[in-house]
């Protein structure tokens, strides 16, 4: 295949024959993303299009515990994840015996388990959340108390939204999130989880956490009229510089529906790039400087290659998929 439009007519033909849908996060390469997804969207977004399929194949151009959800809600159906090192950091940071342990610390509090998880983490939990729903998965829960796993910075974004406090256990300290966004305390002692409303994970986005507040400083002192947008798994000290903060596909959204003279991106630089491929007339700062590696193992010549060889197929055991199902589809009907 001799260029990228000629392999994504490929893919596309092969996609046909194959009766297969593909889907595509919004942090895929703009050649990808313009090209061969049926779908583009969020991860909640991108849940629900999984949830709803009727294609024998869904290829799933995101991260591994993407296109698990995908099959989780599927298993019937085949799934491909085009590059099978396409991980994530937060989903690294756990695993399901962590969550076994933290249940028998805190015995009969409800687990949220954000999204970014595998399987087997989420079939220890009660209910997942996105970066969209996730204060509203833990207001929606009749517990004063909710374990929240596995993002540090999301759970101090969400208990900041909510008006809650945090605790994190791993490193036994209690991070009260106050008006600044800083934590306020955390004297070594062991704190018992009436002490806090939410039970805290220390596991980081390693895009999101590179950014800092001097970024954003620096980039309104040159720009004065920049608006600032950043992704929830940035530190509560960053969000609270932005003038937005939201999941990704609400980033979208909100750079569409203003009109602002420019804007600055606190996510995933693929996604700049592909709102500016959408949208010629805006003006995106260009201060990217973070590609997630995990993403950006997904091409074009990978999505080729899984198509046409049927490779890379999601497997989830059973037990642990039935489980996953629970947290995942409560997630769906809360919001
Ligand atoms: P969204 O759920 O906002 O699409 O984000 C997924 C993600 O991996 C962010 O780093
Ligand atoms: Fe995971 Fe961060 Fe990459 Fe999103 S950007 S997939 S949270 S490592």
């Amino acid at each position: 295949l001799r260029n990228k439009a000629e392999m994504a007519a490929e893919i596309n033909a092969l996609k046909q024959e194959q009766n297969a849908v593909i889907l595509g996060h919004n942090y895929m390469e703009p050649a990808l993303f313009h090209t061969i997804p049926d779908y583009t969207g969020s991860s909640l977004e991108l849940s629900r299009r999984a949830a709803e399929a009727e294609a024998d194949t869904i290829v799933f151009c995101g991260v591994r515990f993407m296109a698990e959800t995908a099959k989780i809600v599927n298993p019937d159906k085949t799934v491909l994840l085009p590059a099978e090192e396409a991980g994530c950091s937060l989903a690294e940071s756990i695993t399901a015996e962590d969550v076994r342990r933290l249940r028998e610390r805190y015995p009969g509090l409800p687990v949220v388990t954000y999204v970014n998880t595998y399987a087997d983490v989420k079939a220890e939990s009660d209910v997942c959340c996105t970066s969209s729903n996730a204060a509203q998965v833990v207001e929606s829960l009749d517990s004063d108390t909710v374990i929240f796993i596995p993002d540090e910075f999301l759970a101090q974004n969400v208990a900041q939204e909510t008006g809650k406090d945090v605790l994190f256990p791993q490193k036994r300290e209690r991070k009260d999130v106050g008006g600044d966004g800083a934590p306020t305390s955390g004297d070594g002692a062991p704190a018992e989880a009436a002490d806090a409303d939410l039970i805290g994970w220390e596991g980081r986005c390693v895009v999101h956490e590179m950014f800092q507040v001097e970024d954003v400083q620096q980039a309104r002192e040159e720009h004065p009229d920049t608006v600032v947008l950043a992704h929830p798994e940035c530190s509560p000290e960053v969000v609270e510089e932005a003038d937005h903060s939201g999941s990704t596909s609400s980033m979208i959204d909100y750079v569409e529906n203003t009109d602002a003279e420019s804007y600055l991106l606190l996510t995933e630089c693929s996604m700049g790039d592909n709102i500016m491929g959408a949208n010629p007339d805006k003006n995106l700062l260009r201060m990217c400087w973070q590609r997630c590696p995990h993403m950006n193992q997904i091409t074009l010549e990978d999505t080729y290659r899984n198509l046409a060889n049927n490779q890379y197929k999601i497997e989830i055991e059973e037990e642990v998929r039935l489980g996953a199902l629970e947290a995942v589809e409560r997630m769906l009907e809360i919001g």
